[in-house]
């Protein structure tokens, strides 16, 4: 089965900047590069690295996203960090893009891992330039805003 045309839009390489910040940490930040993979199957599959801005390695995270109708998605998740994430939540058009708003509302926590109770992503993607941002319950703190970043379509 081929990928659902709702997805074809963020077939592709998408690189750029973003901050990160949470109550209990240091203000952050780093480059990012995600990918989103046709492989001819019925979903994406996902891969995020990135870096600090001197270019040591920093989070990175891999996925397959899933569009069972045209407006839902599931995004399944693998964290490095001991946790697993399974995101479901809302596809919705938009005049040149279209907007992905998701929620894991429990998370699998290994015993050694940081406690994530819940976390919160969103996708915009306008023309060739792709906006996430992701919050997240965690360590004792609700549900707050960890992450932004805005990403260009690379050419490679
Ligand atoms: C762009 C991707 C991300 C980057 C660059 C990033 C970066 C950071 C940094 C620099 C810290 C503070 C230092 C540390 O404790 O290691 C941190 C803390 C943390 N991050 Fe992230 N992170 C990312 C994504 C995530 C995701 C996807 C999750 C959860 C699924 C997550 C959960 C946490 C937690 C639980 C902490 C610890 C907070 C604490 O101990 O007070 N992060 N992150």
């Amino acid at each position: 089965m081929a990928l659902p045309p709702q997805l074809q839009p963020l077939v592709g390489t998408w690189r750029g900047t973003g901050s990160g910040h949470y109550p209990t940490i240091e203000p952050f930040s780093y480059t990012e590069e995600l990918v989103f993979r046709d492989v001819a199957k019925p979903f994406l599959v996902y891969q995020q690295r990135t870096w600090s801005p001197e270019g040591q390695p920093m989070h990175m995270e891999t996925g397959f996203l899933r569009s069972p109708t045209p407006t839902t998605v599931e995004f399944v998740l693998a964290q490095p960090t001991g946790q697993a994430e399974l995101a479901e939540g809302t596809l919705t058009p938009l005049e040149e893009g279209l907007l992905l708003e998701l929620q894991s509302p429990q998370v699998l926590v290994a015993t050694s891992a940081k406690p994530v109770q819940a976390t919160v992503r969103t996708y915009r993607l306008t023309k060739n330039q792709l906006a996430a941002d992701f919050s997240m319950a965690a360590v004792g703190v609700t549900m707050t805003h960890h992450l932004h970043s805005d990403l260009d379509r690379a050419e490679d």
